[in-house]
Protein backbone atom coordinates (compact mmCIF):
# COMPACT_ATOMS: atom_id res chain seq x y z
CA UNK A 1 0.00 0.00 0.00
CA UNK A 2 2.65 2.45 0.94
CA UNK A 3 4.29 1.49 -2.64
CA UNK A 4 1.73 3.05 -4.63
CA UNK A 5 2.33 6.32 -2.71
CA UNK A 6 6.17 6.26 -2.94
CA UNK A 7 6.39 5.46 -6.74
CA UNK A 8 3.38 8.02 -7.01
CA UNK A 9 6.18 10.68 -5.45
CA UNK A 10 9.41 9.14 -7.57
CA UNK A 11 7.07 9.88 -10.65
CA UNK A 12 6.84 13.51 -9.57
CA UNK A 13 10.90 13.24 -9.06
CA UNK A 14 11.16 11.64 -12.80
CA UNK A 15 8.89 14.67 -14.00
CA UNK A 16 10.64 16.72 -12.40
CA UNK A 17 14.36 16.34 -13.69
CA UNK A 18 13.04 15.70 -16.91
CA UNK A 19 10.89 18.94 -17.34
CA UNK A 20 12.66 20.81 -15.11
CA UNK A 21 8.70 21.84 -14.25
CA UNK A 22 9.18 23.27 -10.64
CA UNK A 23 6.88 20.27 -8.33
CA UNK A 24 8.37 21.90 -4.76
CA UNK A 25 9.31 18.68 -2.31
CA UNK A 26 6.25 19.01 0.39
CA UNK A 27 6.72 19.38 3.76
CA UNK A 28 5.39 20.60 6.91
CA UNK A 29 5.29 24.14 5.94
CA UNK A 30 3.52 23.22 2.90
CA UNK A 31 0.75 21.39 5.29
CA UNK A 32 0.63 24.66 6.91
CA UNK A 33 0.30 26.91 3.78
CA UNK A 34 -2.85 24.31 2.59
CA UNK A 35 -4.12 24.59 5.45
CA UNK A 36 -4.08 28.45 6.01
CA UNK A 37 -5.33 28.49 2.39
CA UNK A 38 -8.69 26.42 3.65
CA UNK A 39 -8.98 28.91 6.14
CA UNK A 40 -9.26 31.85 4.14
CA UNK A 41 -11.88 29.84 2.13
CA UNK A 42 -13.90 29.47 5.37
CA UNK A 43 -16.40 32.24 5.17
CA UNK A 44 -18.33 31.32 8.44
CA UNK A 45 -16.66 30.16 11.96
CA UNK A 46 -19.52 31.48 14.56
CA UNK A 47 -17.72 29.42 17.27
CA UNK A 48 -14.03 31.50 16.14
CA UNK A 49 -12.83 28.12 16.27
CA UNK A 50 -10.34 28.93 13.92
CA UNK A 51 -9.78 32.50 14.18
CA UNK A 52 -7.32 32.48 17.06
CA UNK A 53 -6.24 29.11 17.04
CA UNK A 54 -4.85 28.62 13.35
CA UNK A 55 -2.09 31.03 13.60
CA UNK A 56 1.15 31.16 12.19
CA UNK A 57 2.15 31.68 15.86
CA UNK A 58 1.02 28.16 17.04
CA UNK A 59 2.67 25.00 15.60
CA UNK A 60 0.49 23.18 12.51
CA UNK A 61 0.09 19.94 14.90
CA UNK A 62 -1.34 21.68 17.83
CA UNK A 63 -4.04 23.66 15.84
CA UNK A 64 -7.27 22.02 16.85
CA UNK A 65 -8.68 19.40 14.34
CA UNK A 66 -5.10 18.33 13.38
CA UNK A 67 -3.05 15.55 14.15
CA UNK A 68 0.25 15.03 12.81
CA UNK A 69 2.69 11.70 12.24
CA UNK A 70 5.76 10.91 14.72
CA UNK A 71 7.78 9.75 12.28
CA UNK A 72 7.26 12.57 9.45
CA UNK A 73 5.81 15.35 11.51
CA UNK A 74 3.55 15.20 8.86
CA UNK A 75 -0.52 16.47 9.34
CA UNK A 76 -2.35 13.09 8.94
CA UNK A 77 -5.47 14.20 10.32
CA UNK A 78 -7.86 17.33 9.84
CA UNK A 79 -10.87 16.48 11.42
CA UNK A 80 -13.03 19.87 11.92
CA UNK A 81 -16.94 17.75 12.51
CA UNK A 82 -19.91 19.13 13.31
CA UNK A 83 -17.99 23.14 13.93
CA UNK A 84 -20.56 25.21 12.20
CA UNK A 85 -18.07 25.93 9.29
CA UNK A 86 -19.31 27.26 6.12
CA UNK A 87 -17.07 27.98 2.89
CA UNK A 88 -15.71 25.93 0.15
CA UNK A 89 -12.99 23.86 -0.11
CA UNK A 90 -10.13 25.15 -1.86
CA UNK A 91 -8.21 22.64 -3.89
CA UNK A 92 -4.53 23.01 -1.59
CA UNK A 93 -5.87 20.52 0.27
CA UNK A 94 -4.57 18.48 -2.00
CA UNK A 95 -1.10 19.26 -0.74
CA UNK A 96 -1.70 17.84 2.47
CA UNK A 97 0.25 14.80 1.18
CA UNK A 98 0.37 12.26 4.09
CA UNK A 99 -3.63 13.18 5.05
CA UNK A 100 -5.19 9.77 6.10
CA UNK A 101 -8.53 11.19 7.49
CA UNK A 102 -10.13 14.33 6.53
CA UNK A 103 -13.62 14.92 8.02
CA UNK A 104 -15.64 17.53 7.88
CA UNK A 105 -18.75 15.97 8.21
CA UNK A 106 -21.87 17.73 9.66
CA UNK A 107 -21.23 21.69 8.63
CA UNK A 108 -21.94 24.00 6.03
CA UNK A 109 -19.77 23.47 3.11
CA UNK A 110 -21.02 24.64 -0.37
CA UNK A 111 -19.02 23.81 -3.92
CA UNK A 112 -18.09 21.15 -5.68
CA UNK A 113 -14.94 18.89 -4.04
CA UNK A 114 -11.40 19.66 -6.02
CA UNK A 115 -10.08 17.32 -8.20
CA UNK A 116 -6.51 17.73 -6.19
CA UNK A 117 -8.25 15.98 -3.72
CA UNK A 118 -7.60 12.84 -5.79
CA UNK A 119 -4.19 13.15 -4.89
CA UNK A 120 -4.12 11.78 -1.74
CA UNK A 121 -3.33 8.69 -1.95
CA UNK A 122 -2.65 7.90 1.99
CA UNK A 123 -6.76 8.94 2.40
CA UNK A 124 -8.03 6.36 4.22
CA UNK A 125 -11.46 8.20 5.96
CA UNK A 126 -12.98 10.73 3.96
CA UNK A 127 -16.11 12.00 5.67
CA UNK A 128 -17.60 14.81 4.60
CA UNK A 129 -21.41 14.37 5.10
CA UNK A 130 -24.27 16.53 6.19
CA UNK A 131 -22.84 19.45 4.46
CA UNK A 132 -24.32 21.38 1.19
CA UNK A 133 -21.79 19.53 -1.51
CA UNK A 134 -22.90 19.80 -4.74
CA UNK A 135 -21.86 18.29 -8.29
CA UNK A 136 -21.19 14.58 -9.26
CA UNK A 137 -19.72 11.85 -6.86
CA UNK A 138 -15.98 13.25 -7.45
CA UNK A 139 -14.60 11.16 -10.40
CA UNK A 140 -10.97 11.13 -8.65
CA UNK A 141 -11.76 8.48 -6.63
CA UNK A 142 -11.98 6.42 -10.23
CA UNK A 143 -8.13 7.31 -10.48
CA UNK A 144 -7.10 4.62 -8.92
CA UNK A 145 -4.53 6.34 -6.87
CA UNK A 146 -7.20 6.44 -3.66
CA UNK A 147 -5.64 2.48 -2.84
CA UNK A 148 -5.82 3.11 0.38
CA UNK A 149 -9.05 4.60 0.72
CA UNK A 150 -11.39 2.84 3.34
CA UNK A 151 -14.10 4.85 4.18
CA UNK A 152 -16.57 7.40 1.90
CA UNK A 153 -18.62 8.97 3.46
CA UNK A 154 -21.16 12.08 1.33
CA UNK A 155 -24.54 10.95 2.86
CA UNK A 156 -27.21 14.05 2.99
CA UNK A 157 -25.60 16.44 0.19
CA UNK A 158 -26.46 17.99 -2.87
CA UNK A 159 -24.48 15.19 -4.99
CA UNK A 160 -26.87 14.83 -8.23
CA UNK A 161 -25.89 12.47 -11.60
CA UNK A 162 -24.48 9.14 -11.50
CA UNK A 163 -21.98 6.83 -9.12
CA UNK A 164 -19.44 6.66 -11.35
CA UNK A 165 -19.01 2.58 -10.30
CA UNK A 166 -17.20 0.76 -13.24
CA UNK A 167 -14.09 2.78 -12.01
CA UNK A 168 -14.88 3.28 -8.63
CA UNK A 169 -13.89 -0.90 -8.44
CA UNK A 170 -10.17 -0.50 -8.89
CA UNK A 171 -10.95 1.07 -5.18
CA UNK A 172 -10.73 -2.50 -3.79
CA UNK A 173 -9.89 -1.16 0.06
CA UNK A 174 -13.38 0.40 0.12
CA UNK A 175 -15.42 -1.38 3.04
CA UNK A 176 -17.75 2.02 3.72
CA UNK A 177 -19.38 3.71 1.02
CA UNK A 178 -22.22 5.92 2.20
CA UNK A 179 -24.36 8.27 -0.44
CA UNK A 180 -27.78 8.31 1.55
CA UNK A 181 -29.99 11.15 0.42
CA UNK A 182 -28.60 13.38 -2.39
CA UNK A 183 -30.47 13.34 -5.88
CA UNK A 184 -28.08 10.73 -7.59
CA UNK A 185 -29.91 8.65 -10.42
CA UNK A 186 -29.06 5.47 -12.51
CA UNK A 187 -28.19 1.96 -11.47
CA UNK A 188 -26.11 -0.75 -9.78
CA UNK A 189 -24.04 -2.05 -12.39
CA UNK A 190 -24.25 -6.31 -12.77
CA UNK A 191 -20.55 -6.51 -11.17
CA UNK A 192 -20.89 -4.06 -8.74
CA UNK A 193 -19.51 -6.43 -5.90
CA UNK A 194 -16.76 -8.37 -8.01
CA UNK A 195 -15.20 -4.50 -8.23
CA UNK A 196 -15.65 -3.67 -4.20
CA UNK A 197 -14.91 -7.37 -2.44
CA UNK A 198 -14.20 -5.67 0.90
CA UNK A 199 -17.21 -3.67 1.25
CA UNK A 200 -18.79 -4.25 4.33
CA UNK A 201 -21.59 -1.29 4.52
CA UNK A 202 -23.32 0.03 1.48
CA UNK A 203 -25.95 2.70 2.14
CA UNK A 204 -27.80 4.55 -0.70
CA UNK A 205 -31.16 4.91 0.43
CA UNK A 206 -33.11 7.97 -0.07
CA UNK A 207 -31.50 8.64 -3.99
CA UNK A 208 -33.22 7.92 -7.17
CA UNK A 209 -31.32 4.93 -8.14
CA UNK A 210 -33.15 2.89 -10.62
CA UNK A 211 -33.37 -0.89 -11.99
CA UNK A 212 -33.38 -4.33 -10.76
CA UNK A 213 -30.52 -5.58 -7.49
CA UNK A 214 -28.09 -7.10 -9.13
CA UNK A 215 -27.78 -11.07 -8.41
CA UNK A 216 -24.32 -10.38 -7.05
CA UNK A 217 -24.88 -8.39 -4.87
CA UNK A 218 -24.71 -11.82 -3.11
CA UNK A 219 -21.04 -12.15 -3.62
CA UNK A 220 -20.24 -9.20 -1.70
CA UNK A 221 -19.91 -12.02 1.39
CA UNK A 222 -18.42 -9.19 3.42
CA UNK A 223 -21.54 -6.71 3.74
CA UNK A 224 -22.66 -6.17 6.86
CA UNK A 225 -25.36 -3.03 6.36
CA UNK A 226 -27.05 -2.95 2.68
CA UNK A 227 -29.31 0.44 2.82
CA UNK A 228 -30.87 0.92 -0.27
CA UNK A 229 -34.53 2.07 0.97
CA UNK A 230 -36.32 5.19 -0.80
CA UNK A 231 -35.08 4.76 -4.44
CA UNK A 232 -36.93 3.13 -7.64
CA UNK A 233 -35.65 0.11 -7.33
CA UNK A 234 -37.79 -2.65 -9.82
CA UNK A 235 -37.23 -6.28 -10.02
CA UNK A 236 -37.66 -9.07 -7.12
CA UNK A 237 -35.76 -9.32 -3.88
CA UNK A 238 -32.86 -11.80 -4.59
CA UNK A 239 -32.67 -15.24 -3.45
CA UNK A 240 -28.97 -14.21 -3.56
CA UNK A 241 -29.37 -11.81 -0.32
CA UNK A 242 -29.32 -15.00 1.64
CA UNK A 243 -25.69 -15.34 0.76
CA UNK A 244 -25.24 -12.03 2.75
CA UNK A 245 -24.40 -14.44 6.21
CA UNK A 246 -22.37 -10.90 7.86
CA UNK A 247 -25.93 -9.20 7.29
CA UNK A 248 -27.06 -7.02 10.02
CA UNK A 249 -28.94 -4.58 8.50
CA UNK A 250 -31.25 -4.72 5.10
CA UNK A 251 -32.91 -2.19 4.30
CA UNK A 252 -34.75 -2.24 1.42
CA UNK A 253 -38.15 -0.85 1.92
CA UNK A 254 -39.42 1.95 -0.35
CA UNK A 255 -38.87 0.92 -3.49
CA UNK A 256 -40.65 -0.60 -6.74
CA UNK A 257 -39.79 -4.51 -5.70
CA UNK A 258 -42.06 -7.17 -6.70
CA UNK A 259 -42.18 -10.81 -6.57
CA UNK A 260 -41.96 -12.56 -2.57
CA UNK A 261 -40.27 -12.31 -0.04
CA UNK A 262 -37.14 -15.32 -0.11
CA UNK A 263 -37.05 -17.88 1.79
CA UNK A 264 -33.20 -17.58 1.74
CA UNK A 265 -33.48 -14.33 4.08
CA UNK A 266 -34.37 -16.93 7.19
CA UNK A 267 -30.21 -17.74 6.85
CA UNK A 268 -29.70 -14.95 7.84
CA UNK A 269 -29.09 -15.44 11.56
CA UNK A 270 -27.18 -12.30 12.42
CA UNK A 271 -29.90 -9.83 11.31
CA UNK A 272 -30.94 -6.99 13.54
CA UNK A 273 -32.73 -4.90 11.40
CA UNK A 274 -34.88 -5.77 8.19
CA UNK A 275 -37.59 -3.40 6.53
CA UNK A 276 -39.01 -5.13 2.90
CA UNK A 277 -41.91 -2.81 3.45
CA UNK A 278 -43.90 -0.54 0.99
CA UNK A 279 -42.69 -2.09 -2.85
CA UNK A 280 -44.71 -3.99 -4.91
CA UNK A 281 -44.77 -7.11 -3.49
CA UNK A 282 -46.77 -10.25 -4.29
CA UNK A 283 -49.63 -11.37 -1.75
CA UNK A 284 -48.32 -14.44 -0.28
CA UNK A 285 -48.36 -15.75 3.48
CA UNK A 286 -46.51 -13.75 6.27
CA UNK A 287 -43.09 -15.48 6.43
CA UNK A 288 -43.14 -16.01 10.02
CA UNK A 289 -39.85 -18.14 9.71
CA UNK A 290 -38.82 -14.75 10.16
CA UNK A 291 -39.84 -14.31 13.57
CA UNK A 292 -36.86 -17.18 14.51
CA UNK A 293 -34.46 -14.61 13.48
CA UNK A 294 -33.43 -14.05 17.38
CA UNK A 295 -31.19 -11.25 16.72
CA UNK A 296 -33.88 -9.19 15.35
CA UNK A 297 -34.60 -5.44 16.61
CA UNK A 298 -36.82 -4.03 14.03
CA UNK A 299 -38.82 -5.87 11.85
CA UNK A 300 -40.38 -3.52 8.94
CA UNK A 301 -42.81 -5.52 6.87
CA UNK A 302 -45.68 -3.41 6.39
CA UNK A 303 -47.30 -2.74 3.10
CA UNK A 304 -46.61 -6.01 1.49
CA UNK A 305 -49.69 -8.12 0.40
CA UNK A 306 -49.12 -10.15 3.42
CA UNK A 307 -51.65 -12.79 4.48
CA UNK A 308 -52.25 -15.45 7.05
CA UNK A 309 -52.29 -14.78 11.18
CA UNK A 310 -49.57 -14.27 13.14
CA UNK A 311 -47.97 -16.96 15.10
CA UNK A 312 -49.16 -17.69 18.77
CA UNK A 313 -45.45 -17.75 19.81
CA UNK A 314 -44.49 -14.85 17.86
CA UNK A 315 -41.84 -13.10 20.74
CA UNK A 316 -41.04 -16.22 21.93
CA UNK A 317 -37.94 -16.43 19.97
CA UNK A 318 -37.61 -12.16 19.72
CA UNK A 319 -36.23 -10.66 22.82
CA UNK A 320 -34.53 -7.76 21.73
CA UNK A 321 -37.51 -6.98 19.09
CA UNK A 322 -38.34 -3.22 19.47
CA UNK A 323 -39.78 -2.14 16.43
CA UNK A 324 -42.71 -3.97 14.11
CA UNK A 325 -44.21 -2.90 11.39
CA UNK A 326 -46.98 -5.04 10.01
CA UNK A 327 -49.52 -2.78 8.98
CA UNK A 328 -51.43 -2.18 5.98
CA UNK A 329 -50.94 -6.15 5.28
CA UNK A 330 -54.11 -8.55 4.97
CA UNK A 331 -53.84 -10.54 8.04
CA UNK A 332 -56.56 -11.89 10.13
CA UNK A 333 -57.09 -13.67 13.12
CA UNK A 334 -56.31 -12.33 16.63
CA UNK A 335 -53.15 -10.96 18.16
CA UNK A 336 -51.39 -13.35 20.35
CA UNK A 337 -51.33 -12.98 23.22
CA UNK A 338 -48.11 -13.52 23.60
CA UNK A 339 -47.00 -10.40 21.97
CA UNK A 340 -46.37 -9.00 25.53
CA UNK A 341 -43.58 -11.72 25.88
CA UNK A 342 -41.61 -9.23 23.68
CA UNK A 343 -40.42 -7.40 26.34
CA UNK A 344 -38.01 -4.94 24.53
CA UNK A 345 -40.89 -3.82 22.34
CA UNK A 346 -41.43 -0.40 21.70
CA UNK A 347 -42.81 0.01 18.36
CA UNK A 348 -46.17 -1.84 17.26
CA UNK A 349 -47.98 -1.38 14.01
CA UNK A 350 -50.61 -3.27 12.85
CA UNK A 351 -53.34 -1.33 11.31
CA UNK A 352 -54.96 -1.76 8.54
CA UNK A 353 -55.30 -5.50 8.80
CA UNK A 354 -57.83 -8.13 9.75
CA UNK A 355 -56.80 -8.35 13.07
CA UNK A 356 -59.03 -8.98 16.64
CA UNK A 357 -58.33 -8.72 20.02
CA UNK A 358 -56.38 -5.87 22.80
CA UNK A 359 -52.84 -5.44 22.82
CA UNK A 360 -51.98 -5.29 26.42
CA UNK A 361 -50.30 -2.58 28.50
CA UNK A 362 -46.63 -0.88 27.75
CA UNK A 363 -46.82 -1.22 23.99
CA UNK A 364 -47.24 2.13 22.08
CA UNK A 365 -49.67 1.41 18.88
CA UNK A 366 -49.03 3.78 15.98
C1 LIG B 1 10.00 23.16 3.54
O1 LIG B 1 10.58 23.26 2.26
C2 LIG B 1 10.87 24.61 1.87
C3 LIG B 1 11.44 24.54 0.47
O2 LIG B 1 10.65 23.77 -0.38
C4 LIG B 1 11.85 25.23 2.84
O3 LIG B 1 12.03 26.60 2.50
C5 LIG B 1 11.29 25.16 4.25
O4 LIG B 1 12.21 25.64 5.18
C6 LIG B 1 10.94 23.74 4.58
N1 LIG B 1 10.28 23.71 5.87
C7 LIG B 1 10.56 22.80 6.79
C8 LIG B 1 9.75 22.89 8.05
O5 LIG B 1 11.40 21.96 6.63
C1 LIG C 1 -5.94 25.20 19.91
O1 LIG C 1 -6.93 24.22 20.14
C2 LIG C 1 -6.43 23.01 20.69
C3 LIG C 1 -7.55 22.00 20.74
O2 LIG C 1 -8.68 22.56 21.33
C4 LIG C 1 -5.83 23.29 22.05
O3 LIG C 1 -5.28 22.09 22.58
C5 LIG C 1 -4.73 24.33 21.88
O4 LIG C 1 -4.23 24.67 23.15
C6 LIG C 1 -5.27 25.57 21.21
N1 LIG C 1 -4.16 26.48 20.99
C7 LIG C 1 -4.22 27.77 21.34
C8 LIG C 1 -2.97 28.54 21.12
O5 LIG C 1 -5.23 28.27 21.78
C1 LIG D 1 -13.43 13.73 14.75
O1 LIG D 1 -13.59 14.51 15.92
C2 LIG D 1 -14.74 14.20 16.67
C3 LIG D 1 -14.85 15.14 17.84
O2 LIG D 1 -13.98 16.18 17.81
C4 LIG D 1 -14.64 12.78 17.15
O3 LIG D 1 -15.81 12.44 17.85
C5 LIG D 1 -14.48 11.86 15.96
O4 LIG D 1 -14.30 10.54 16.40
C6 LIG D 1 -13.30 12.28 15.11
N1 LIG D 1 -13.30 11.45 13.90
C7 LIG D 1 -12.19 10.91 13.39
C8 LIG D 1 -12.36 10.05 12.20
O5 LIG D 1 -11.10 11.09 13.88
C1 LIG E 1 -0.61 23.68 -3.32
O1 LIG E 1 -1.71 23.52 -4.17
C2 LIG E 1 -2.04 24.63 -4.94
C3 LIG E 1 -3.34 24.35 -5.66
O2 LIG E 1 -3.58 23.02 -5.92
C4 LIG E 1 -0.89 24.96 -5.84
O3 LIG E 1 -1.19 26.06 -6.66
C5 LIG E 1 0.33 25.25 -5.01
O4 LIG E 1 1.45 25.43 -5.81
C6 LIG E 1 0.63 24.16 -4.00
N1 LIG E 1 1.59 24.66 -3.05
C7 LIG E 1 2.66 24.01 -2.66
C8 LIG E 1 3.57 24.71 -1.73
O5 LIG E 1 2.89 22.86 -2.99
C1 LIG F 1 -9.10 -0.48 -13.11
O1 LIG F 1 -8.48 -1.74 -13.12
C2 LIG F 1 -8.62 -2.42 -14.34
C3 LIG F 1 -7.92 -3.75 -14.20
O2 LIG F 1 -7.98 -4.22 -12.89
C4 LIG F 1 -7.97 -1.61 -15.44
O3 LIG F 1 -8.16 -2.26 -16.67
C5 LIG F 1 -8.63 -0.23 -15.52
O4 LIG F 1 -7.96 0.57 -16.45
C6 LIG F 1 -8.52 0.43 -14.17
N1 LIG F 1 -9.27 1.68 -14.23
C7 LIG F 1 -8.77 2.82 -13.79
C8 LIG F 1 -9.64 4.03 -13.97
O5 LIG F 1 -7.68 2.93 -13.30
C1 LIG G 1 -32.99 14.53 3.20
O1 LIG G 1 -32.44 15.77 2.87
C2 LIG G 1 -33.37 16.85 2.85
C3 LIG G 1 -32.63 18.10 2.47
O2 LIG G 1 -31.81 17.91 1.38
C4 LIG G 1 -34.00 17.01 4.20
O3 LIG G 1 -34.97 18.02 4.17
C5 LIG G 1 -34.63 15.71 4.62
O4 LIG G 1 -35.10 15.83 5.95
C6 LIG G 1 -33.64 14.57 4.56
N1 LIG G 1 -34.33 13.34 4.84
C7 LIG G 1 -33.94 12.48 5.78
C8 LIG G 1 -34.82 11.31 5.99
O5 LIG G 1 -32.91 12.64 6.40
C1 LIG H 1 -39.06 -21.60 15.08
O1 LIG H 1 -38.09 -22.43 15.70
C2 LIG H 1 -38.65 -23.47 16.53
C3 LIG H 1 -37.51 -24.22 17.15
O2 LIG H 1 -36.49 -23.39 17.53
C4 LIG H 1 -39.50 -24.35 15.69
O3 LIG H 1 -40.13 -25.30 16.52
C5 LIG H 1 -40.57 -23.54 14.98
O4 LIG H 1 -41.30 -24.35 14.10
C6 LIG H 1 -39.94 -22.42 14.20
N1 LIG H 1 -40.99 -21.59 13.66
C7 LIG H 1 -41.05 -21.26 12.38
C8 LIG H 1 -42.22 -20.42 12.00
O5 LIG H 1 -40.19 -21.57 11.58
C1 LIG I 1 -44.28 -15.86 27.70
O1 LIG I 1 -43.06 -16.52 27.89
C2 LIG I 1 -43.06 -17.39 29.01
C3 LIG I 1 -41.66 -17.92 29.19
O2 LIG I 1 -40.98 -18.01 27.99
C4 LIG I 1 -44.09 -18.50 28.80
O3 LIG I 1 -44.10 -19.33 29.90
C5 LIG I 1 -45.45 -17.88 28.58
O4 LIG I 1 -46.38 -18.89 28.26
C6 LIG I 1 -45.40 -16.86 27.48
N1 LIG I 1 -46.65 -16.15 27.39
C7 LIG I 1 -47.46 -16.25 26.36
C8 LIG I 1 -48.72 -15.47 26.44
O5 LIG I 1 -47.19 -16.91 25.39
Amino acid sequence: MEKQCIYYVAVLFVHHFTSSLAVPAKNLTTDQSALLQFKAHITSDPRRVLTYNWSISNPVCRWVGISCDARHGRVTTLNLSSMDLGGTIPPHLGNLSFLVNLVLGDNNFHGHLPNELGQLCRLRGFSIGDNKIGGVVPTWIEIGKLTNLKIFHMARNHLSGTIPWSSMGNISSLQSLSLTNNSLSGSLPDDVCNHLPNLESLTLSLNGISGQLPASLGDCSKLQILSLSYNKFTGHILQTVGNLSELILLYLNDNNLAGEIPREIDNLQGLQFLALGSNSLTAGLLPSRIFNISSLELIHLGNSGLFGSLPTDICNHLPALRHLRLSRNMISGTIPKNINNCTSLEFLCLDENSLTGTILASVYVF
